[in-house]
């Protein structure tokens, strides 16, 4: 069974929310999706899964959160993240993405294999921002 982790932090649920249809998305046939808030996640989680999404919101300035999210990214700077497809996702507010433009050089300097653009979604996703989240799920799954 191919494994794929969804990783995410969210503080008011946005983030969550996207994680969750991305996690629903990537359901398919011969797939197990496990989705886990970061506090719970290590980074082993990410380097045993097949496939992986990550979500963060915008925050700090065009930041990741710092407290919980920052150093778990710092965390999979290793080999093991070599090649390995990763989705980037997260809702912000007013800035213009750039957290998330930030967000994918680094992970592809890491050597992971980021095969879509990073999903953002301005606030609460609505039906729109939840189908595109299902779809990303799909792709990853199909990777
Ligand atoms: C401390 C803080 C800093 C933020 N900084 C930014 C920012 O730099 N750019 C932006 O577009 N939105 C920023 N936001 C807005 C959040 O990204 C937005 O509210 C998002 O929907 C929160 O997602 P969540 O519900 O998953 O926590 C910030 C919010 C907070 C609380």
């Amino acid at each position: 069974m191919k494994k794929l982790m969804v990783i995410y932090w969210s503080g008011t649920g946005n983030t969550e929310k996207m994680a969750e249809a991305i996690a629903q998305g990537a359901k398919i046939d011969g797939v197990e999706v496990q989705l886990k808030n970061v506090r719970d996640a290590s980074a082993e989680d990410v380097f045993s899964a097949e496939a992986v999404a990550l979500g963060c919101p915008s925050m700090g300035a065009e930041e990741l959160e710092d407290g919980e999210m920052e150093p778990f990214v710092e965390s999979l700077n290793s080999e093991k993240i070599k090649d390995k497809p990763v989705v980037l996702f997260g809702s912000y507010d007013w800035g213009d993405g750039q957290w998330m433009r930030n967000w994918e050089s680094r992970m592809k300097d890491y050597g992971a294999n980021v095969i879509a653009e990073g999903l953002i979604v301005n606030s609460t996703p609505d039906a729109s921002g939840l189908n595109q989240c299902r779809e990303l799920g799909e792709k990853l799954a199909n990777y």
